[in-house]
């Protein structure tokens, strides 16, 4: 399982001004946790709760579909083409970027096992997506698009050119290239997906994008590169078990969502970092400052109120952003929280050869690239807390299947938790629909006619 240190929040460590007593706020917070927690857990079935995210890891159902069809399908495609954005995208490249073998596009096909290589198109950059879409054998290539609303512009633009060059490539045929994620009913590209007759996989009701990692939205392009989707479900459930624990003493989603919380609300640091000390995780940053960014950035509370919450997410890169960000972590204002994640077992050990033993760098032969990085992240740890600034300590045993799924799934449920306790809603979006608006406006798009004025007017004032 993968652990929580979080000793270095303590006031005993850095001091009452910058620290909690976490005794304290443990035992004064036990009973409001343990009610968020069963209520959490009593909710997750009812409609309209957006909760089904934690009922993924028990999805039998999809499993079995998405490793039928990637056994079906193996051998058919050099590529994997993934057309998505945000939550229909993120936590694909994250765990992808994870678990595949570093540098995965650029293996060959006996070194990638026969399994494609994979692609996601995440954004709408006229030149990347030329790039990326000249130098694909598109014949060649399974494209997996994915949108639960079926309409998101970026990502139906995207499929728009797909489609068109396909099926000039392929004629008729060019539907078996295609895959489509989305909603079980609804949305434009379910509509087209029937008409066109595409595979189809589900988002299921009730999942918002950013919670949809573990539903076929990553479960089918992981299975498709050969990822062990058993055992990320397998993480998934071990994980949803001992978070159902209501206990915050044995809880470490809940233990992190109330030092946030706190140390936000008493203590003024409402910036969290996510800083793995693993290239394999980079991206997993990525996917926690959208989690985070869209989950908890609110205006008003469950209550009507205004309240204007939301921890800023800010993602680094250990040992990396030593040389980048940590001047600024540990001199500049102290209004951050550092999320360490720490690799216990890499699956290399990288010696570092006894030369050059006559100069200053001769104390690094004999030793490990592994042991530097560890040792990195222990001393920059210990610098932060000499500097008063809290860190909390994430630990994997090892950059799997099962321990990235635990790590994603307990960073989900400590959204949960602590938007319970700003008491907000965590799953709703509202503050992006008004330059999806504007932009639909822009566009032409029918029934935004009264946007396009109101924005001409806006800019044609600027
Ligand atoms: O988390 C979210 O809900 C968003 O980031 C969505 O995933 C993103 O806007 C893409 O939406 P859709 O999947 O409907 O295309």
């Amino acid at each position: 399982m993968i652990k929580l240190n979080y000793s270095a929040v303590d006031e005993i460590l850095i001091g009452q001004e910058n620290g909690l007593n976490l005794k304290e706020e443990f035992a004064a917070y036990k009973d409001s946790i343990a009610q968020i927690i069963t209520g959490l857990n009593q909710r997750k079935d009812k409609p309209g709760q957006w909760l089904q995210w934690m009922n993924l890891g028990y999805n039998e159902e999809t499993l079995w579909y998405v490793k039928e069809y990637a056994a079906m399908i193996k051998g058919r495609f050099e590529n994997i083409l993934v057309l998505g954005i945000g939550g229909s995208a993120l936590g694909g490249i994250a765990v992808t970027e994870a678990l595949l073998k570093p540098y995965w596009n650029l293996l060959s096909e006996e070194q990638r096992d026969g399994l494609p290589r994979i692609f996601f198109l995440d954004n709408i950059d006229p030149d990347s997506m030329t790039g990326l879409l000249d130098m694909l054998d598109l014949s060649k290539t399974l494209v997996n698009v994915i949108t639960k609303s079926g309409d998101t512009a970026e990502t139906m633009s995207q499929f728009m050119i797909v489609k068109d060059r396909l099926e000039k490539e392929l004629g008729d045929t060019y539907r078996y290239n295609i895959v489509a994620t989305t909603d079980k009913r609804t949305g434009i590209l379910r509509q087209i997906s029937e008409q066109e007759g595409y595979k189809t996989f589900v988002v299921p009701d009730d999942v918002g994008g950013r919670f949809s990692v573990f539903s076929a939205v990553g479960l089918l392009p992981f299975a498709l590169v050969g990822i062990d989707v058993d055992s990320i479900v397998n993480g998934i459930k071990d994980m949803d078990l001992a978070l159902k624990n209501t206990d915050i003493h044995n809880n470490i989603a809940a233990q992190n969502a109330l030092i946030h919380y706190l140390m936000d609300t008493q203590k003024g640091k409402n910036l969290s970092v996510m800083m793995p000390y693993s290239s394999r995780l980079k991206y997993v940053s990525d996917w926690y400052v959208q989690l985070w960014a869209e989950s908890l950035g609110k205006n008003k509370n469950k209550n009507g109120e205004d309240v204007n919450v939301g921890p800023t997410p800010i993602k680094a890169l250990g040992a990396t952003d030593q040389h980048s960000q940590i001047q600024l972590y540990n001199e500049g204002p102290n209004d951050k929280v550092i999320n360490f994640i720490r690799v216990e077992e890499f699956d290399n050990t990288l010696e570092i050869p006894k030369i050059f033993e006559y100069t200053g760098i001769g104390y690094l032969g004999g030793k490990s690239i592994n042991q530097l990085i560890n040792a990195e992240a222990d001393s920059t740890k210990v610098a932060l807390e000499d500097y008063n600034r809290p860190t909390v300590t994430i630990s994997l045993p090892k950059v799997d299947a099962y321990n990235v799924a635990q790590l994603l799934y307990m960073l989900e449920v400590q959204t949960a938790i602590i938007g319970e306790l700003y008491n907000i809603n965590t799953f709703n979006q509202p503050g992006v629909e008004q330059a999806k608006n504007y932009t639909y406006a822009l566009m032409g798009r029918a029934g935004y006619e009264d946007s396009a004025q109101t924005l001409q007017n806006k800019m044609a004032d600027v």
